[in-house]
């Protein structure tokens, strides 16, 4: 069994979030799609990471990687299943499913890495920080879970796993660049922090689009539509005749 060196406790952001994860997770529904969000996380970072096996020279970290690859895949599935027997115990309804992925994204962030252009020792730095945030994650969400024990196993189980996938990528980072293992670190602080500030000023900018919007809809179409049915009304209905300067032969398209 794998025990955590470090044993990750959940940032500060994520315990002072914790009301809204309870309310996020309490519906059954939105739990369902999490769960699937989270599956798909998973296993597009577990390709990510086999991606980067066939790429390390390094033979203890393509074994490493390997072993990661196939934790992640496993934890796809998990909740993909889990997401499966939720989904088959709920009752046939209609209700409308509703994602809300910001603020409480899934937990590696391992979207947009482009594995050919890391090196090993920034590719270990930004897995240990996404690790690191999983972990926090999944101690939250394990915590709030309390109304749903099989849930809340799975992610007690997969935490054990991310506090590995933390440690090992932490300890092989320091020795595949010891000297710069700090530097790697903090690029890579850097780039999670710019790509959050863009998922919520896109998040942002969507509300905002929104809202505009629906402000037009309701203040500037209303005249356009009165001059429309006021123009309607004053047509005489039915055919009339052509003026001639108008009713020449058909030689041209206008
Ligand atoms: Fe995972
Ligand atoms: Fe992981």
């Amino acid at each position: 069994m794998r025990s955590g060196r470090l044993h990750a406790r959940a940032t500060t952001f994520d315990r002072l979030l914790k009301p809204v994860h309870s309310w996020i997770w309490g519906n059954v529904e939105r739990r369902v799609q999490k769960l699937l969000r989270f599956s798909e996380i998973e296993i597009d970072g577990g390709r990510d990471i086999l991606r980067a096996a066939e790429l390390t020279s390094d033979p203890v970290l393509r074994r490493l990687y390997l072993e990661h690859a196939i934790d992640e895949f496993r934890h796809g599935l998990m909740f993909r299943q889990r997401a499966g027997s939720v989904l088959r115990e709920l009752p046939l309804r209609s209700n409308r499913m509703f994602q809300l992925d910001w603020p409480a994204p899934g937990g590696h962030g391992l979207d947009d890495l482009q594995i050919e252009k890391e090196s090993d020792g920034s590719l270990l730095a930004f897995l240990h920080l996404s690790e690191k945030a999983a972990a926090s994650r999944f101690t939250i969400y394990r915590d709030v879970m309390q109304h749903d024990p099989p849930t809340r196993a799975i992610f007690a189980e997969i935490l054990n796993d991310e506090r590995f996938h933390m440690n090992y990528t932490l300890t092989h980072l320091v020795r595949v660049a010891p000297e710069r293992h700090r530097r790697h670190l903090w690029r890579a602080r850097l780039s999670r922090l710019w790509k959050g500030y863009l998922r919520l000023a896109t998040a942002l900018a969507s509300a905002i689009g929104t809202l505009i919007l629906t402000i037009q809809y309701f203040t500037v179409l209303p005249p356009f539509a009165w001059f429309a049915k006021r123009a309607a009304r004053r047509e005489s209905p039915g055919w009339f005749p052509v003026s001639s300067e108008r009713n020449g032969s058909l030689r041209r398209q206008y």
